[in-house]
């Protein structure tokens, strides 16, 4: 029964090929309705019919999985990745994937490339620091914090694209960014290095 009210959708759609071919409009909304609708009745079908105590288990295993697909779709969509590239001291490189949202000092870590960031984030230190290799890029990223410019004047081997990798966040934007790792840290907390008055 279910089987032959979809074909009868399907045969009255192959008659009317207008219908399907709107891409927007009245169309497409009648054709979405209509799927719907289908949906809804064969899913009552199964499990309200004569049939429905193995209906019901059988619609569960059927629709759930429907239902259960799209959501997965959706966290995939959610779960938007830029690609990121490290380059060590030594010049080796490492292509990882990022989820938008995450600073790149998380990354690193999940990645196992050696970024230290020792105050985990709380801009204290600046054993974080990374180059941004592509003034481009830099450019993409929001302005440093003064507490950051305070940190930054504290590390090891500053340029002017300088940054600290826990407060740069990725986003759509920076897909592509590459960022070196200095030769060196400085962490005053475990140097004995004491940053001078302003
Ligand atoms: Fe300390 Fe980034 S981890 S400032």
């Amino acid at each position: 029964m279910v089987v032959s009210r979809l074909a009868l959708l399907g045969v009255r759609l192959l008659k009317e090929p207008r219908l399907a071919h709107k891409a927007n409009g009245v169309g497409t909304l009648w054709i979405g309705h209509k799927l719907i609708d289908q949906f809804h009745m064969s899913q009552n079908i199964f499990t309200n019919g004569p049939f429905s105590h193995y209906g019901h288990a059988l619609s569960k295993l059927c629709f759930s999985s429907a239902a259960s697909g799209s959501v997965a779709e959706g966290d995939n969509e959610m779960e938007e990745k830029i690609t990121v590239t490290f380059v060590d001291k030594d010049g080796d490189e490492k292509v990882i994937k990022v989820p938008v949202g995450m600073s790149m000092l998380e990354a690193a870590h999940e990645n196992d490339i050696e970024l230290e960031g020792a105050c985990e984030a709380s801009l204290a230190c600046s054993t974080c620091h990374v180059i941004v290799m592509d003034v481009n890029y830099y450019n993409k990223l929001e302005d440093p914090t003064d507490e950051e410019n305070d940190m930054l004047d504290l590390a090891f081997g500053l340029t002017e694209t300088s940054r600290l990798g826990c407060q740069i966040v990725a986003k759509p934007e920076l897909d592509g960014i590459r960022l070196a790792l200095p030769a060196a840290t400085r962490n005053f907390a475990v140097d004995g290095y004491v940053p001078k008055p302003h």
